[in-house]
């Protein structure tokens, strides 16, 4: 609604939002993350990945809400889909997904103005051993960015903390694609990087809404976009992948909006052991 107030912008140009903007978060954030719960089960061999996102934008539209991406800079989907070397924003298409693929799936709903943003790593088929590896450092990293998540924190700690344990596992941290503030905007200030050092950058305050989403590489951290001008892929073309989760900065802490219903976040969560 035009003139309401939505927060106070910080001196570092963050919003701070109310507490209570924190349940219109809380709405759409679910809502992302229950559409990501109930793709699982269509993502398989032989799969187009155009008709994954027909499905999502069902979902959303369903939900009465709408999808952030669809129109956003020309962006034609609900979703994207990004398979193996993609790194991220790979355009759903015709091609079907093969035994083995591993894929990021990402979404943005708007529901009642506010967004919900998050993406997961599926496999189709069977997950390879070095691919299974590649997804539980990212996972792991994305989860150690979330826990430095606290007021006094920077969010210079927060790319510390994926940074360090993802070079330590001997893998790279994509820089050319970042996190972001959200709410009721989809990509507002800061850019939340994914590597860093302890104490720089903005100072975390409760009340900040933002994106945390690292893309982390087998092999080298450098990308490319491909003629599409969307498609960003590793240069080496080793394999990459992707978690995104939106959170809110509460007094002791913060709110992951974006908690999957079913506790299906990580590509494995409920599925039999080899299966
Ligand atoms: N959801 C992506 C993000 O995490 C942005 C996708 S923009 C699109 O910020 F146009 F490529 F869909
Ligand atoms: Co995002
Ligand atoms: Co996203």
């Amino acid at each position: 609604m035009e003139g309401m107030n939505f927060g106070h912008l910080n001196r570092d140009g963050i919003r701070i939002h109310d507490p209570a903007h924190f349940a219109g978060m809380h709405r759409a954030g679910q809502l992302a993350a229950e559409i990501l719960d109930s793709i699982r089960t269509h993502v398989v061999p032989g799969v187009p990945t155009i008709e994954l996102d027909r499905i999502i934008h069902k979902q959303v539209v369903a939900a009465g809400a709408t999808s952030a991406t669809v129109g956003y800079k020309g962006y034609k989907h609900a979703s994207c889909i990004s398979a193996n070397h993609v790194v991220c924003h790979g355009i759903p298409s015709e091609k079907r997904l093969r035994d083995g693929d591993i894929v990021n799936i990402d979404v943005t709903v708007v529901l009642d103005g506010w967004y919900g943003d998050t993406s997961r790593m599926y496999v189709a088929g069977k997950l390879p051993r070095k691919a299974e590896r590649l997804i539980n450092i990212t996972h792991e990293a994305l989860m150690r960015g979330i826990s430095a998540v606290k007021p006094g924190n920077t969010f210079g700690d927060i790319g510390h903390a994926i940074q360090s344990y993802a070079e330590a596992q001997r893998t790279s941290v994509v820089r050319d694609f970042c996190g972001h503030g959200l709410g009721r905007v989809f990509h507002a200030a800061p850019n939340v990087l994914h590597y860093g050092r302890p104490g720089s950058g903005p100072t975390l305050e409760p009340g900040m809404f933002f994106t945390i989403e690292p893309m982390i590489n087998l092999g080298r951290p450098e990308t490319k976009v491909l003629a599409d001008d969307w498609t960003a892929v590793t240069k080496d073309k080793s394999l990459s992948a992707q978690f995104e989760h939106s959170v809110g900065v509460t007094e002791d802490g913060c709110e992951v909006f974006t908690l999957s219903p079913k506790g299906w976040f990580h590509t494995l969560d409920g599925v039999a052991a080899g299966g």
